[in-house]
């Protein structure tokens, strides 16, 4: 059997062994209620709490900013709808990126539908928004911004400092909300210090489990819930607490929030040697996204034109190696990247891109076990698709 290398970290992580084990002791012992008040439902709210507490370290916040949720995806939704009801008397412009993942676009779009207007930012031919175009679509009216922080499919870091400089002058009253899911507990963010009012974050980006997540709040605000019940996380998130997940959540990010200088060094060995070997020895490879260092250490982009990049995933796949073809941590989609398409790739690029995402459990020795395939692949599919036009 082919061993499998996994280099597709973006999607989703396998969860590390402390956590699975930590999960299958709540699971297994500590399964009370977190609202029960005996004292099996108390160990519960105990778990949570320290859980609680490991997230908002990482962020240097204070433990009452942090909500959990069932991931990403519902601290986006949650965090946009709740800050656009928030301040919707005092204006009804927002402003976004184009190349934000869907979780966040597709909330955008309801909210046109609403009456709001969008402004959505270009990026540069990097992934990295265009600072002029956000100072210029700022307005009195403008009520919410929100801006990732590390691009899923590309691997751009936002500029969030000057970010920061920029609302701070020209719109002081804007909400500003950052999608931090793929770089939260990797790369340092502290809201507090940047004047960040809203971060979302997943638990399965970092080693953690699936269908949890959780939204800062910067505390003092005070946005609408989206999830009405029983009356949990302070009456803001109702339904009984996913408490596996969330003790899992806050282990996998106090573990990796400790040792990420040492994992960010590892992973941006491995992607420098990646991007190096091929560009270096597969002709008319194209590395996207930051060139040099400046990116995320666990996301690169590489396309190899004149090959069809769902093509090339499925070959890799035959030799144990899986990626992706960038978008598709959201669905099986096959339309082409609206990242790479807002960068203003040409097309025979964007058609022709995977993206290569790695955690701290790669080894370089299957960095170079896939540039041998990709060597040995990709002329081959060149020449068939040559072929076939
Ligand atoms: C940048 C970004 N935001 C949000 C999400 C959604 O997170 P989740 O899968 O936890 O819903 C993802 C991943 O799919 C992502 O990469």
């Amino acid at each position: 059997m082919v061993p499998e290398v996994y280099l597709d970290n973006s999607a989703t992580t396998r969860v590390r062994p402390e956590v699975v084990q930590a999960m299958v002791v709540v699971m297994r012992e500590n399964y009370g209620n977190p609202s029960s008040s005996y004292r099996r439902g108390q160990a519960a709210e105990q778990a949570v709490k320290k859980a609680r507490c490991q997230v908002a370290h990482v962020f240097r916040a204070e433990p009452k900013e942090i909500y959990f949720t069932s991931g990403g995806t519902e601290s986006n939704n949650w965090a946009l709808l709740g800050a656009a009801r928030a301040r919707s008397r005092r204006g009804k412009h927002l402003v976004t990126t184009q190349v934000e993942h869907p979780s966040v676009l597709e909330v955008f779009r309801s909210l046109e539908e609403q009456g709001f207007t969008v402004t959505y930012l270009p990026v540069d031919e990097y992934g990295i928004i265009d600072k002029e175009a956000l100072a210029a679509s700022l307005t009195p009216e403008t009520i919410l911004v929100s801006t990732m922080y590390v691009n899923n499919e590309v691997g751009s870091i936002m500029p969030l400092a000057d970010i920061a400089r920029l609302l701070k002058h020209k719109a002081p009253q804007a909400l500003w909300h950052v999608d931090a899911v793929q770089g939260f507990a990797k790369l340092p963010l502290f809201p507090h210090d940047l004047g960040i009012d809203l971060v979302s974050l997943s638990g399965h980006k970092i080693q953690g489990p699936k269908g949890i997540g959780a939204l800062f709040i910067r505390q003092g605000l005070q946005i609408p819930p989206l999830i009405l019940g029983g009356g949990q996380e302070k009456g803001l998130r109702s339904g009984t607490e996913n408490v596996p997940g969330i003790v899992g959540l806050g282990l996998a990010a106090a573990l990796l929030w400790e040792e990420r200088e040492q994992a960010a060094a590892h992973m941006a060995t491995m992607k420098r040697r990646l991007r190096e070997r091929v560009l270096a020895e597969i002709p008319d490879a194209h590395a996207n996204g930051p060139q040099d260092d400046t990116g995320a250490p666990h996301i690169l982009s590489l396309s190899f034109p004149g090959v069809k990049g769902e093509v090339l995933l499925h070959a890799l796949e035959d030799k144990g190696i899986l990626v992706s073809t960038g978008s598709a941590c959201s669905s099986h989609r096959a339309a082409n990247s609206h990242v790479l398409t807002a960068m203003k790739l040409p097309p025979a690029l964007v058609e022709g891109a995977l993206r290569f995402s790695l955690s701290p459990d790669n080894t370089l020795e299957e960095i170079d076990y896939t540039v041998d395939c990709l060597q040995e692949i990709v002329p081959e599919l060149r020449r068939i698709m040559a072929l076939n036009r």
